[in-house]
């Protein structure tokens, strides 16, 4: 399947589906604290989307080849889970991290966004994570406009990750989003400049790096979903979907409650 090119209406319909995904996470966030289960969350996700926005969780039962449906409405990775962690009845704690991501069909169209939350006061190396794994992201969406290539996106996050002494999760990358939840490109968030596709206006794809605070070895826990870092070191992932625009490019996941860009990229 080639890349699908979005057309002027498509991206006013993803603009709608983008920023109802990114209103569950401003929605969730007050209640994102100590003694919550995730399992709560996503009931409150759930409600919100269906009965709230007149939209459909993606996640729930999706079954990419090899996969078993997916349980819940919301992924809620916690801590040492990279991603994809699954709702459960366990209370989140003060000093745990999570990242929240929803994803939600709007008419026809998908949204994909995440945030990391941090549970009551959060250790200084999990707030540097969080924070060091937010600008990661954006260094890779500022390099989003037409004849820009994926390695460059990748390669901006990749180098200012390791400079940092964190590592880059090589098995999961961002996606082309369109009417299905997953389409091509592959964003892969390492890479070399000037290389692979060539960026052209109407793409549209999320940016989701995923930063481990030690090694980026990973593992699948026994659902068939829950990736961990083999290492049992910390893990964040923050997540967009952008477009590509005639002159760089659109952040289609914003709402009110999202934190604002980085310094550099406000200039
Ligand atoms: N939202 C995830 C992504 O960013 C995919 C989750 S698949 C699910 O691509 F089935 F676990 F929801
Ligand atoms: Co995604
Ligand atoms: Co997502």
């Amino acid at each position: 399947m080639p890349i699908t090119l979005k057309s002027t209406d498509d991206l006013q319909a993803m603009r709608t589906a983008g920023r109802l995904a990114a209103e569950v996470l401003d929605m969730l966030a007050e209640h994102v604290r100590p003694g919550v289960t995730t399992d709560q969350l996503d009931q409150l996700a759930h409600r919100h989307i269906v009965d709230v926005q007149g939209a459909v969780p993606a996640p729930l039962n999706y079954a990419p080849p090899g996969y078993v449906p997916y349980p819940k409405s919301i992924c809620t990775s916690v801590n040492h889970q990279v991603c994809h962690g699954i709702p459960n009845e366990r209370p989140l704690k003060a000093g745990d991290i999570v990242n929240i991501d929803v994803t939600v069909i709007k008419d026809g169209w998908h949204g994909d966004t995440s945030r990391m939350f941090v549970v009551g006061e959060g250790s200084i190396q999990a707030r540097r994570l969080v924070q060091l794994t937010y600008e990661a992201m954006w260094r890779g969406i500022v390099r989003v406009k037409p004849g820009a290539r994926l390695g460059d996106i990748g390669h901006a996050i990749q180098t200012f990750t390791e400079n940092q002494g964190f590592s880059v999760v090589r098995e999961f990358c961002g996606h082309g989003i369109g009417r299905k939840f997953h389409e091509e490109p592959q964003v892969l968030h390492y890479g070399r400049p000037g290389t692979l596709d060539e960026l052209q206006p109407g793409m549209v794809f999320t940016i989701e790096p995923m930063i481990n605070a030690g090694r980026r070895e990973i593992r699948e826990l026994g659902d068939g979903w829950t990736i961990v870092t083999k290492d049992r070191s910390l893990s964040a992932q923050w997540e967009h979907t952008v477009a590509v625009t005639e002159t760089g490019w659109e952040v289609l996941t914003l709402s009110a409650g999202s934190p604002p860009p980085p310094e550099f990229v406000r200039g």
